[in-house]
């Protein structure tokens, strides 16, 4: 099966997962608590389907390789290195943040500020070294 599709709907997955994180953490900061558990749970959505996706298609077509050179090179492993350590957090830190909302714990507000900033700083990261691999995907 031609998978080249794949990292063009992973990337849109995961700019639709950024809008939804915003737009929850907005609207929290209105006190809209409805719109805040159904943009949350739609994040979650939009981010588990990327990162199936990102799973599948890594696992079929293996790893792509930036080709640049000089400073572009040196951007994109500053940028690839800090999402990759925040990526692996995420996911953890996030389902946390679920658990604690469901148990009414003081943890989700204590943490909630930081731990969406994470996540926004991995999405739009994971969105630029998508922009940054463009040109060398299979
Ligand atoms: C779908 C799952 C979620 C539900 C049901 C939910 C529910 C809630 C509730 C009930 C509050 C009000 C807390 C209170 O008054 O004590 C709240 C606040 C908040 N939540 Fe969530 N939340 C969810 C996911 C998340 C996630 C994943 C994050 C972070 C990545 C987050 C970040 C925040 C923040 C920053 C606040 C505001 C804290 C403050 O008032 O300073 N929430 N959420």
């Amino acid at each position: 099966m031609n998978l080249s599709f794949l990292p063009h709907l992973n990337a849109g997955f995961n700019f639709l997962g950024t809008i939804c994180v915003c737009v929850a953490y907005l609207a929290i900061r209105s006190s809209n608590l409805k719109v805040h558990k159904i943009f949350m749970a739609s994040a979650i959505g939009f981010s588990t389907l990327f990162l199936a996706g990102y799973l599948w298609f890594h696992f079929q077509v293996g790893v792509v390789r930036f080709g640049g050179d000089g400073i572009a090179r040196t951007i994109y492993f500053w940028i690839l290195t800090t999402h990759t350590i925040l990526a692996t957090v995420i996911p953890f830190a996030v389902a946390v943040q679920v658990w604690a909302s469901f148990k009414k714990l003081a943890w989700h507000r204590r943490w909630g500020h930081l731990i969406a900033y994470m996540w926004l700083y991995v999405s739009v990261t994971g969105i630029i070294i998508y922009l940054f691999l463009r040109p060398y995907l299979p």
